[in-house]
């Protein structure tokens, strides 16, 4: 089932604040956005949210998610090891366009400790507002899947 409105927020304790505002800014853009934890700052293992987080866009057609820690890194090596994961660390527009363009990455990951909030959410909106330019870029993320 296609489910191209629908988006999948996770965290750890380190990103939760962020997570917040990710999903008020979606919420207000008319998304249909699902949030998967974590719920409060008490300390938790970005493992288990990444896997998480994974897992619910394996059969979710068309469906993205947004991954967020400290660091973004931790979260984001954790999805990348599902085979059906494009996890990007983002920090910028330039990041953010190419995760689409080039990489047709099916998860942002950003760092509450490392970027602002504005920044952020800016992020999410050109990340989700750019399509895959597909050509030679299918073929790599092709070979990707097949690793
Ligand atoms: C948690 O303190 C922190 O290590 C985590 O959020 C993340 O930055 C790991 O990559």
């Amino acid at each position: 089932m296609s489910q191209n409105n629908r988006i999948y927020c996770a965290s750890d304790h380190g990103g939760v604040e962020l997570k917040d505002a990710v999903i008020r800014h979606l919420d207000a853009r008319g998304y249909d956005v699902h949030d998967l934890g974590a719920h409060g700052t008490e300390s938790v293992d970005y493992p288990d949210f990444g896997a998480l987080l994974a897992n619910r866009l394996k059969d979710a057609v068309g469906a993205v998610g947004v991954a967020i820690c400290g660091s973004g890194i931790g979260i984001s090596i954790a999805a990348n090891r599902h085979s059906w994961i494009r996890a990007a660390l983002v920090h910028d527009e330039t990041t953010a366009r190419l995760a689409r363009q080039h990489n047709d990455a099916n998860i942002i990951a950003l760092g509450e400790r490392t970027m602002g909030t504005a920044t952020a959410l800016n992020c999410v909106d050109i990340f989700l507002d750019t399509g895959f330019e597909e050509g030679r870029h299918q073929r790599r993320v092709d070979k990707l899947t097949n690793l």
